[in-house]
C-alpha cells in the first residue's frame, strides 16, 4: 500500500530573533556577537541536500519560511536557499511560498526583495492591534507600524495574512469584539487567530505561577472562542482549522500538508520533518541550538538529532491528531490503511451521542463545533 497522499512541502526554520517575546516557547534566539549569515545559508543548502538524498524526486507544492523571525533575513538568503530547493526538487510552478514576517518598519523594508526573491505569501506577526496589550507582549512594533505593513504587504503580495493573539490577560469579550471586528476589516483572505497559551520556560509562566498574569477561565476562554467563530464566519472567513480562518480557496496550502498528513521535509535548526522513506513514514527532528545545528552540518552534512521510524499505529494516531483539527475532517478509510484497524464504531457512535462528531455527505468524520473545545478528548477516545 502507498502510504503517500501527493503533498510535499518544505519547511525552513530560521531560529534567530530581534528580542525574546515573553510567551512564545519556540525554538527562538537572539544572537549576539559575530554572525555570518552566508556561513549559515551554506549550511541549509547541505542539510536540503541531504534531505533531498532521503526523499528525493518530490514536486514541492509549498515552502514555508517560519521562526524565529524569517523576516529578519537578506532577500538573497531567501533567494539562495529556493535556489536549493530547485537544485535538487522540481519546484511545482503554482507552489505556495510563504514568509513569517514581523511587522516592524525595517522589516517591512525588504518585502519588495522577498517577493523578487519569488515569495508570494507573507504571514505576518501582528498579534494585537492595540498598543497597551503590544507593549506587554513585548512586541517591538506599534500598532500603526503593524497596520502599514499589513497594507504593504498586500500590495506586494498575491496572497497574505496575519496572526492575532486573543483570550490574553485583562481582555474582555467586548474589547476582542471591537479588535477582531477591525482585524476582519484590514484582512484579505486569511487569518489566524491564537488563543494566548501559557507555555512552560517562557517568562510568561513564571507570571502565571506566581500570580501576576490572571488569565481567563475556562468559561470565559470558551465563549472567546465561540464569539471568534461567529464573527469571523460573518466576515466570510471561517475557521477551515481550529485556528485558522479563510475565505474558501484562500487557506494556507503548507498547513494543510501537515494536518492532511502529507510528507514535508524540514530544515533548519529546530525543524520537524514526516518523509517517507521505502514506504516507511520517518519522523526527523534537527539539533535546536543554532551554532550545534551548523556544527553538525557542517560535520555530517546535516542536523537531525531523531530519525524514526513511525509504527503504523503512531502513523494512524498522528493522521487523527493533525486531521480532526480541520473543518473538512478525516478519511476513516484512509486510517484504516495507515494503521491497519479500523476506528470503533462504538467510540464514533459514543461521540456522535454526545454531538462532538459527526460524519459528512462524502464519509469523512469530523469534530462538531461543539466539539472543538473538547478536541484533544475526542482524539484520545478516537485513538483509544
Ligand atoms: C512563533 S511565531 C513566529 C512569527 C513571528 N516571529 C512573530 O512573532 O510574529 C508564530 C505565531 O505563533 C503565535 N504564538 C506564539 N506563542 C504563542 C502563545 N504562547 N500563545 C498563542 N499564540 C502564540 C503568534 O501568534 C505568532 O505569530
Ligand atoms: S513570537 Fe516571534 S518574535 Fe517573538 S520570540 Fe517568538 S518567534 Fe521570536
Amino acid at each position: 500500500m502507498d502510504r503517500s497522499n501527493g503533498l510535499f512541502g518544505v519547511y525552513v526554520h530560521w531560529p534567530f530573533c530581534a528580542a525574546k517575546c515573553p510567551y512564545c516557547d519556540f525554538n527562538s534566539h537572539v544572537h549576539r556577537g559575530a554572525f555570518d549569515e552566508a556561513e549559515y545559508v551554506a549550511a541549509y543548502d547541505r542539510e536540503i541536500a541531504h534531505a533531498a538524498k532521503q526523499a528525493p524526486e518530490r514536486l514541492v507544492q509549498s515552502i514555508f519560511f517560519g521562526g524565529g523571525t524569517p523576516s529578519l533575513m537578506q532577500p538573497r538568503s531567501v533567494a539562495a536557499i529556493l535556489d536549493s530547493i530547485a537544485k535538487h526538487w522540481q519546484i511545482d510552478p503554482n507552489a505556495e511560498i510563504t514568509l513569517e514576517a514581523n511587522p516592524t518598519s525595517v522589516e517591512a523594508e525588504r518585502f519588495r526583495g522577498y517577493r523578487a526573491a519569488g515569495v508570494n505569501r507573507v504571514s505576518l506577526g501582528v498579534q494585537s492591534l492595540r498598543e497597551k496589550p503590544l507593549a506587554a507582549l513585548g512586541r517591538l512594533h506599534s500598532v500603526d507600524e503593524a497596520v502599514a505593513a499589513v497594507r504593504l504587504a498586500q500590495s506586494i503580495f498575491p496572497r497574505s495574512s496575519f496572526d492575532l493573539i486573543y483570550a490574553r490577560p485583562q481582555q474582555t469579550l467586548e474589547d476582542w469584539q471591537d479588535e477582531l471586528t477591525e482585524a476582519l476589516w484590514l484582512t484579505e483572505g486569511h487569518i489566524s487567530l491564537y488563543q494566548l497559551t501559557i507555555e512552560q520556560g517562557t517568562r510568561y509562566f513564571d507570571l502565571h505561577r506566581t500570580g501576576k498574569l490572571k488569565m481567563p477561565d475556562e468559561d470565559l476562554a470558551a465563549d472567546f472562542f465561540e464569539l471568534t467563530q461567529e464573527l469571523t464566519a460573518a466576515a466570510g472567513l471561517p475557521a477551515y482549522e481550529i485556528s485558522n480562518h479563510a475565505r474558501p480557496g484562500q487557506e494556507s496550502r503548507h498547513n494543510l500538508v501537515y494536518w492532511r498528513y502529507g510528507e514535508y521535509a524540514g530544515i533548519g535548526p529546530g525543524a520537524h520533518g514526516r518523509l517517507l522513506v521505502g514506504n516507511q513514514r520517518h519522523a526527523t527532528a534537527t539539533e535546536k541550538l543554532p551554532f550545534e545545528w551548523k556544527k553538525r552540518v557542517d560535520a555530517r552534512g546535516h542536523g537531525l538529532v531523531t530519525d524514526d521510524i513511525l509504527t503504523w499505529e503512531e502513523e494512524g494516531d498522528e493522521l487523527l491528531v493533525m486531521g480532526l483539527r480541520l473543518r473538512e475532517g478525516i478519511d476513516p478509510g484512509r486510517y484504516q490503511a495507515l494503521s491497519g484497524r479500523a476506528i470503533s464504531p462504538r467510540q464514533i457512535a459514543d461521540l456522535k451521542g454526545y454531538g462532538f462528531l459527526e460524519t459528512l455527505p462524502n464519509g469523512n468524520l469530523r469534530v462538531t463545533e461543539r466539539g472543538w473545545p473538547v478536541l484533544d478528548a475526542v482524539v484520545a477516545d478516537l485513538a483509544a
